[in-house]
């Protein structure tokens, strides 16, 4: 299946899913399934306490090339712009595309020790009983080592000053196509006391750690100057990258623009989003000051490069990936076969999300396009129903006047010209 869809925004939404069951890439009850969302019943096994769903709108990002293999990207989000972004700027980076790579995706279990009297001796204690505790770990990692995967590292640290007796001891465990929480929690609950046996003092937290710098992606990228405007625009951005890399509330934005287009695949693979968001923030921060997620630079001949690493700790095979039946049809419409190969999506993702953000501010703002699309929200919030929806939104977009009371007199002119709204 090709990335390219000519015209896909301008289909309408049943449009839409006909050329994809066309293309072979959704079956009918995979759209079925896209209308249906979440049945009640699955959501009050989810969570607690239920009372209802909440949706929020599924598009795909087009143009996408990683590696060489074209992906239409799904994302979940209710933010306008975000998805018409993403496909704008992946078809900039045509014919090349992105190139991503990823590590292991391993994650890291910590045990928490209490009452230590001797770090040192503690830690070295469990250093030298690696081997064993590696080999005993593997009982609690569920089928991990038959995928080739498990625990595959031990390691013992102090924390805290020498008065505070404390030190943790972390297991690393290769989870494979699972995000891998519950494996890393079983692990370190099972081996507290085996550990504690050896380093002596009281096994208090047993937590994976969401700061996965064991489990990267990265993506790179080549923007040709011509194909976005030329030098100069190639200079604003590289001067927008700088701005935040020496000033953490512009890192913080940027880096928000990232994770719009992460956390957007995210969602739509449901995922989670705050394991996600949170190690994404505190890697950003481990030089001890808050940086962005991407570089940009110039090449030799004047072109715009760049590249982003980040942690990923994204699962395929368990969760409510699993048992979200949208998800489900996220992850074969996405058609990655590993966690890793969705990682490296997220990052491509990421990376062009946030070439995108920073074209827009460096040249003209975000302002125009971003309310353009928003026109249509506000004609809902000044009272406009269906087709007239669209016909509200143009008028603002032509005038340029995104305010909600102007909204509501172009309503009342339709409505006196005989466009009634449409009740349906
Ligand atoms: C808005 O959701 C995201 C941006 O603020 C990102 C950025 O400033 O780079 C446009």
């Amino acid at each position: 299946m090709k990335s390219q869809i000519p015209g896909f925004y301008k289909m309408t939404v049943e449009e839409r899913l006909v050329y994809l069951k066309m293309q072979g890439v959704l079956s009918e009850a995979d759209s079925q399934q896209l209308r249906g969302g979440l049945e009640i019943a699955a959501a009050n096994r989810m969570a607690e306490n239920v009372i209802g769903t909440t949706q929020i709108p599924l598009g795909i990002a087009s143009n996408f090339r990683i590696n060489g293999r074209d992906y239409l990207v799904p994302m979940a989000t209710e933010e306008p712009s975000v998805v018409a972004a993403a496909s704008h700027a992946a078809k900039l980076a045509l014919p090349e595309g992105f190139k991503a790579s990823s590590t292991r995706p391993v994650m890291r279990g910590q045990l928490q020790l209490v009452d230590i009297a001797d770090q040192e001796a503690s830690g070295r204690a469990v250093l030298e009983a690696k081997r064993e505790l590696v080999q005993k770990a593997n009982a609690f990692a569920d089928i991990l080592p038959q995928l080739g995967g498990g625990v595959v590292d031990v390691n013992a640290r102090p924390v805290g000053p020498r008065e505070e007796g404390m030190l943790v001891v972390e297991f690393f465990v290769d989870c494979r196509d699972a995000m891998g929480a519950n494996t890393v929690n079983t692990v370190v609950e099972g081996m507290a006391p085996e550990v504690a046996k050896i380093a002596g003092g009281r096994p208090l937290l047993r937590i994976i750690s969401n700061l996965a710098t064991e489990r990267l992606a990265r993506a790179k990228v080549v923007y040709r100057k011509e194909a976005i405007g030329g030098e100069g625009v190639v200079d604003g951005i590289v001067k927008a990258y700088r701005f935040a890399f020496h000033d953490p509330y512009r890192a913080t934005t940027h880096n928000k623009g990232i994770m719009n287009g992460i956390t957007a695949l995210t969602m739509a693979t449901t995922n989670d989003s705050r394991a996600i968001e949170a190690g994404a923030h505190a890697f950003a921060a481990m030089s001890g000051r808050y940086l962005p997620l991407s570089r940009w630079g110039k090449d030799p001949s004047g072109n715009l490069e760049g590249e982003i690493e980040l942690p990923l700790a994204y699962g395929i095979v368990g969760g409510a990936t699993k048992t979200h039946p949208v998800a489900q049809v996220c992850v074969k419409l996405l058609g990655v076969k590993t966690s890793t190969e969705l990682a490296e999506v997220a990052a491509s993702v990421g990376l062009a999300q946030n070439f995108a953000a920073l074209r827009a501010l460096a040249t003209e703002g975000i302002q125009r396009g971003h309310m353009e699309l928003h026109a249509r929200n506000i004609a809902v919030m000044a009272g406009a129903k269906g087709d007239i929806v669209d016909r509200v939104a143009e008028v603002l977009a032509r005038e340029k006047d995104f305010k909600v009371s102007r909204a509501k007199e172009v309503l009342e002119e339709l409505g006196r010209q005989g466009e009634e709204p449409d009740e349906t």
